[in-house]
């Protein structure tokens, strides 16, 4: 597996993996004026040059919102999500990043414990924040600088 920055040029690949394997996952669109307006960090792992998992954020200052953690459904329980984070953090304690902050519909059970067991505590609920009704946990995790 190799792992790479993802810029504008990748936003298609990235829109095509998130048609297939993420659930409401960002357009090719929102995605290539998300790398415009220069806050978003994107990382990806190749497999034979194809694109088999994705991770976003939206970064602002000392904090960075993780947008869209992707792994095509093949290449899944294989630590493939677990290296994108740690390489990830990696790269945006270097940019000071401090914390991390995200939202998971509550019924992902399998996104809630991968975010667990890499160290994301749960710290309020939002109320109908997916379009179709369902709640989101937020948590949050603390980058040790
Ligand atoms: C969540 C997701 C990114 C995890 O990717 P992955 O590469 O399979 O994750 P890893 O192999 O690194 O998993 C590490 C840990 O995550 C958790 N996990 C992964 N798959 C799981 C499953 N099916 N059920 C429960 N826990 C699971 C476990 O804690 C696992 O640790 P373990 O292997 O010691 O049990 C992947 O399941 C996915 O792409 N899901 C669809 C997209 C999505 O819902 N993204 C999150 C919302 S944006």
């Amino acid at each position: 597996m190799i792992y790479q920055r993802l810029d504008k040029s990748h936003a298609p690949l990235i829109a095509k993996l998130f048609s297939t394997d993420l659930p409401d996952g960002w357009s090719q669109n929102l995605i290539e004026d998300a790398f415009i307006a220069g806050r978003f960090y994107a990382l990806g792992a190749f497999s034979e040059n194809e694109l088999v998992g994705v991770i976003t954020f939206d970064k602002s200052f000392e904090t960075a919102d993780l947008e869209d953690i992707v792994v095509k459904k093949q290449f899944r329980n294989k630590g493939v999500a677990t290296n994108l984070l740690e390489r990830a953090e990696t790269d945006l304690k270097s940019q000071k990043t401090e914390k991390v902050f995200l939202e998971v519909r509550e019924s992902n059970f399998t996104a809630i414990s991968f975010y667990s067991k890499n160290g994301f505590k749960k710290i309020s609920v939002r109320k109908n924040y997916y379009a179709d009704g369902e709640n989101a946990l937020v948590m949050l995790k603390e980058l040790a600088l």
